[in-house]
């Protein structure tokens, strides 16, 4: 986290009179309030009274404190300071005198923005045009997000600009979002209103000494120098301003367009900068210079040709000559390039490429002609001039071109998805088609936890199979549905309407895409659009497991991402990162050591210590294949697991994760993937012979690590932290993991949720011992057994296990350490 203290002419005057911000209202006590509302002001006096009086009982609720920043000739403070005078919450003012308004409407946010305590901070304007209604709900959005900054957009869902003074500012609005879309169509790619003067921003993700603080657009720049900020809009209509006249002027229209191009600028030099730091990308990049070359001489044989053809034949003048000729060379190298050196890297559309490509060309055309002029005038040839200057411009054009055109851009970037909270539309939702039953074939009984009722077979939970379930008392109902509106559109988007806690996910493709869509209530009921149906892994793992933990949490218990089995009556829990071989470890822990299975992925636990089954059917990943035996598999399954394993080790999940950086239909992809190669699930005891276990109490913890051999106890707190994020890690998908904070489960939040999981795991872990067994070699399933029998005496095989009915009757669940 960065507080960094703007430079000293903005935090402080001469005389050091603003540098403190006076305490109006209430002042706050020692514990920092949750968000801090900073309003700019400049000649409000009109509206601010008003201003405060709406917001004030709005925002308290919210744990606020109002900032203003004042650069105010009238008497702006005076009616500020008697509006605030009974206000229930910290009001400070901090007015700038005429000499110290650095930054004019955007000095005063950020620096606002530095002197507030909140978590997060809201910028809004002060003449009513941002209702205060929206901004305080916007607020309340904000902080119930995993996101770092929210929006109030006029140009997406149903907001409208209404509110701006007239025809011609509704325009040029309108443009310049174009504009400054089309200069950053990476870092703005999900924002449909960059210029707003109404957001939320998280302050720990503001950094504030890369900010610099030009004119009426701080949101662009904050958007743009932030580029991993995981961004949402909130759809609003725009009021007119209540008093006065908007600050907006020609002036401040060029200071915007001298702050864009400078801001555009300073990018394109970092781009250009920051090359390639590895050797083997450095050599990659000269075999590309190399290539780009070759590429520019043919491109100069055909420019020379062209102007000389316009030149001498055609008696054109020589500078229109060379402008023609190198919108024909341009063409031509467009297509080697773009064919030839960038066939793979390339990443925007056509249209785009080409854009771009013949906008570097003509910019460089004009920094060229002088040059061409004056050397004619020299007495060179034109042939030859245009050689030259040709010649000159080479490695800046290969350096835009590598770097800046064709460069993916992969460090910091935001989800390609868009996110859109739909504060008081309603959705629209595609009357059901009659051809679709309701019915929910197969029913599932997790734990005697939750219950889940499906149209479609969910291989995970297999274990958990039971039809005595009746479909009208299910958790959750899975259904395949009609999800989303029919036709294509530029991105995935992912819309939550708040007031119906719905959350939709739509893709490119319209309705055949893999959309799903989620109402919380009792049940939850799942959509998944007729493509993600056919893909039931995607299905359970992005979407289904993540509700299930959350109300597995509401009643009592967590889903915990670790393996538990029992080892001579002993329950045993391991833990580790994705790929390290906790998999393969479990499998020879049952082989070899004739271990009881529960989980291999989530396990069940409860706070008395009680760990219940979960078994999931295993992925093989290519590490895990050692731990199988070929003679249990026949030998078809055999060699098709051999790809399977290795499409979906951790390279495919790589893969997967790096395309999911682009703009595709990435659930689709996924989806059609796992249709055309399944991915390697088995059952344990298919690739095993081993038996079950229902439920164990848990006495010791493994975590395991690759590295040096060593066994080391585990602090309890870091043990716990690590178990949450190591969940964390596992659940849902990004962009349905921003919004899923906003869930609420039998009428607890979030936050309450989170805190009641910490409880139940901390209860749990609580009588189990912690350790980290790191070994080099994979001899985890060798060191584990070795040491409890060192530590425990060879304990007695454990009896034969009284027979497995998965049916969780009250008893059974709660005997603990029942096996
Ligand atoms: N402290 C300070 N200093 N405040 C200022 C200054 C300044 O130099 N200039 C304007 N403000 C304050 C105004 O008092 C008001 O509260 C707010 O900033 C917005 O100013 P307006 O003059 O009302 O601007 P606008 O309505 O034309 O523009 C608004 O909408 C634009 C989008 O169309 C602003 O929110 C812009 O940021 C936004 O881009
Ligand atoms: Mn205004």
């Amino acid at each position: 986290m960065t507080r960094a203290v703007l430079g000293p002419a903005t935090s402080q005057t001469p005389d050091g009179s603003a540098a403190v911000p006076q305490d109006l209202g209430t002042p706050g006590g020692d514990r920092p309030p949750r968000l801090s509302v900073v309003v700019p002001t400049r000649d409000e006096a009109e509206n601010v009274s008003l201003l405060i009086d709406r917001l004030v009982p709005l925002v308290a609720p919210l744990d606020a404190e109002i900032l203003v920043v004042d650069d105010s000739d009238d008497d702006t403070p005076a009616v500020l300071a008697r509006a605030a005078l009974d206000a229930p919450l910290p009001v400070r003012l901090l007015h700038r005198p005429a000499h110290a308004r650095t930054g004019g409407l955007s000095g005063a946010v950020l620096l606002g923005a530095g002197h507030a305590r909140g978590d997060w901070i809201l910028v809004m304007d002060a003449d009513l045009q941002h209702p205060p209604t929206t901004a305080a709900m916007l607020a309340a959005v904000a902080m119930r997000h995993d996101v770092d900054v929210v929006i109030g957009t006029r140009y997406a869902g149903n907001g409208s600009r209404e509110g701006l003074d007239g025809p011609a500012r509704e325009v040029t609005s309108s443009w310049a979002t174009r504009l400054v879309k089309s200069l950053f169509p990476r870092r703005l790619a999900t924002v449909s209103d960059p210029m707003s003067g109404l957001f939320a921003v998280r302050r720990d993700a503001l950094r504030l000494d890369r900010m610099n603080p030009v004119g009426f657009k701080v949101l662009l720049e904050l958007l743009v120098r932030h580029p991993a900020a995981r961004v949402a809009e909130v759809a609003y209509e725009m009021a007119a301003r209540h008093a006065g006249q908007s600050k907006a002027s020609l002036r401040e229209g060029m200071t915007f367009l001298r702050h864009l191009f400078r801001l555009r600028g300073q990018r394109l030099i970092g781009q250009i900068r920051t090359g390639p730091r590895a050797l083997r990308e450095r050599l990659r990049e000269l075999g590309r210079l190399v290539a780009f070359g070759l590429v520019g001489l043919s491109g100069m044989v055909v420019n020379t040709a062209v102007l000389w053809f316009c030149y001498e034949p055609a008696q054109l003048h020589h500078l229109l000559g060379a402008a023609v000729a190198t919108q024909v060379s341009t063409s031509w190298n467009f297509l080697l390039v773009d064919n030839l050196i960038y066939r793979r890297t390339r990443r925007a559309g056509l249209p785009a490429r080409a854009v771009r490509f013949f906008l570097l060309n003509n910019v460089l055309l004009l920094l060229r002609l002088p040059v061409l002029q004056a050397l004619v005038w020299a007495g060179v040839g034109v042939l030859a001039a245009n050689a030259v200057t040709l010649g000159a411009l080479f490695l800046l054009r290969f350096l835009v071109n590598d770097r800046v055109i064709y460069t993916a851009d992969e460090r910091g970037r935001r989800d390609p998805v868009r996110m859109l909270v739909a504060v008081d539309g309603t959705e629209t939702v595609p009357t059901p088609s009659r051809r679709r039953y309701q019915y929910l074939k197969y029913r599932y009984d997790v734990a005697g936890v939750v219950t889940i009722g499906s149209q479609i077979r969910l291989p995970e939970l297999e274990f958990f199979r039971a039809q005595w379930v009746a479909g009208a008392d299910v958790d959750i109902a899975v259904r395949v549905a009609d999800v989303g509106g029919r036709g294509p559109q530029r991105r995935a988007a992912m819309t939550q309407y708040a007031e119906q806690s719905v959350l939709r996910y739509e893709e490119q493709l319209g309705r055949l895409g893999a959309n799903f869509r989620i109402q919380l209530g009792s049940p939850i009921d799942i959509h998944v659009g007729p493509l993600l149906a056919r893909s039931p892994h995607v299905v359970y793992t992005n979407v289904i497991e993540a509700l299930l933990r959350f109300v597995m949490v509401s009643r009592g218990h967590m889903l915990l991402h670790s393996a538990c089995v029992t080892l001579d009556g002993v329950g045993v829990m391991l833990s580790a990162l994705t790929d390290t071989g906790k998999t393969a470890t479990v499998l020879r822990l049952l082989r070899d050591h004739g271990g009881l299975f529960l989980s291999d992925d989530m396990t069940i636990v409860r706070p008395d210590g009680v760990a219940l089954c979960f078994p999931k059917p295993l992925t093989i990943s290519a590490h895990t294949l050692r731990a199988v035996q070929a003679q249990d598999l026949t030998p078809q399954e055999w060699r098709r697991l051999q790809i399977q394993s290795r499409l979906h080790s951790k390279g495919g999940r790589s893969l997967a994760l790096a395309l999911a950086r682009f703009n595709l239909p990435i659930m689709g992809i996924n989806a059609l993937t796992q249709l055309l190669v399944p991915p390697p699930k088995y059952s344990v005891d298919r690739l095993v012979p081993c038996r079950m276990g229902t439920s164990t109490r848990v006495e010791e913890l493994f975590v395991i690590e690759r590295g040096a051999p060593g066994i080391s106890d585990l602090d309890p707190t870091e043990t716990l932290e690590r178990m949450i994020d190591n969940t964390d890690d596992a659940y849902g998908f990004p962009p349905f993991r921003y919004l899923a904070p906003s869930i609420t489960i039998d009428g607890q939040g979030y936050t309450q949720l989170r805190e009641r999981e910490r409880e139940i795991l901390a209860a749990f872990l609580s009588t189990v011992r912690g350790r980290v067994v790191s070994s080099d070699c994979f001899g985890w399933a060798d060191e584990i057994p070795r040491l409890l029998r060192e530590e425990r005496g060879e304990l007695r095989r454990a009896a034969v296990p009284s027979p497995v009915w998965p049916r969780w009757d009250a008893h059974l669940a709660g005997a603990g350490g029942a096996v």
